[in-house]
């Protein structure tokens, strides 16, 4: 019988345990790794995540860390996945196809575990700034940038970084996930090494893996338009209420750097499409290891 994540106490304290400070994004700080664990700022939404990650772990999901409870000093515990995540501007490892196969195949098998778990009450992140155009589907991940992927051995094996975990639709997951991946934004932001990178074959490549199906490919290339506007506005706003991070990013010109993804996501949708429903590409194509 596992107790609920709000009366759930972490008092197994390994005092030897050395304490690794980790590498933080843009918003949350004083992240450390102690032994086999993970300690987190807690935040409002931490325990309605912690229902989700143990919702996972009963559908036998073995991507995501288990909650632990709270420590003494009123932080979330989490398990350690043990491997890498990509630095902040990705190394040239995170091209890899293979990876990004192992990481189609690992977001199909989140989405299965989460389809069975129903929360009306799951909190949003963010005030209802832009809400979403479709019904909520499933509670999913929804960050699943290269720095939130935990690689092993050249595979994704896990997903970390919960924190805007919310309810969404299958197709807004993947939508955003390929954001991340494929990368789906302009020519002038792609990281550097990533300029020469096939960016149709990567998102047919990930669609694949993932085994999206033929209408939400066909909606994807305007689904994905829309979803460059509402994340403009949603920055703005958590900028504006949020401060912190948030502002920082702003300040630092994040907003125009999603408005230059939509004019790419415009240009674009009829290539897009072509590379999600393209026959003559032949469905579930290998990955190049030498890519
Ligand atoms: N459970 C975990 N297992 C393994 N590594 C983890 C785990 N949680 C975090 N990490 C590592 O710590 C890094 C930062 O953690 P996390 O992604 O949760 O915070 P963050 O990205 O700094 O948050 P934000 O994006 O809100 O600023 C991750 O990129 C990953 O390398
Ligand atoms: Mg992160």
């Amino acid at each position: 019988m596992v107790t609920r994540p709000d009366c759930r106490h972490f008092d197994a304290e390994d005092s030897n345990a050395v304490v690794i400070e980790l590498p933080t994004g843009d918003v949350t700080e004083g992240m450390v790794r102690i032994g086999s664990t993970v300690r987190r700022p807690a935040h409002p939404r931490s325990f309605a995540v912690a229902a989700y990650l143990d919702h996972l772990d009963s559908q036998g999901f073995d991507g995501s860390p288990r909650f632990l409870g709270r420590d003494s000093q009123g932080r979330d515990v989490l398990t350690f996945i043990d491997g890498t995540c990509a630095a902040q501007i990705p190394e040239s490892w995170v091209r890899s196809e293979v990876l990004l196969t192992s990481l189609g195949r690992l977001l199909r098998r989140l989405t299965d575990a989460s389809l069975s778990y129903w929360a009306a009450e799951f909190p949003f992140p963010e005030s209802r700034v832009a809400p979403d155009p479709d019904p909520p589907e499933l509670v999913s991940h929804m960050d699943v940038t290269p720095q939130n992927v935990v690689v092993r051995d050249g595979l994704a094996v896990g997903l970390v970084d919960f924190d805007l975990a919310r309810p969404t639709t299958v197709l807004a997951e993947f939508a955003n996930t390929a954001m991340h991946w494929c990368p789906l934004m302009a020519d002038a932001d792609l990281w550097p090494g990533w300029e020469t990178t096939d960016r149709f074959r990567r998102l047919r490549l990930l669609a694949d893996s993932y085994g999206l199906d033929d209408e939400r490919r066909r909606r994807l290339p305007a689904f994905a338009v829309g979803a460059a506007g509402r994340s403009w506005a949603r920055m703005k706003a958590r900028a504006e209420q949020d401060g912190g991070g948030w502002a920082r990013m702003w300040a630092e010109g994040v907003g125009d750097k999603i408005m230059r993804r939509q004019e790419w996501l415009r240009e674009n949708s009829a290539a897009l499409e072509r590379a999600l429903l393209d026959p003559d590409r032949t469905r579930d194509q290998k990955p190049d290891p030498n890519h």
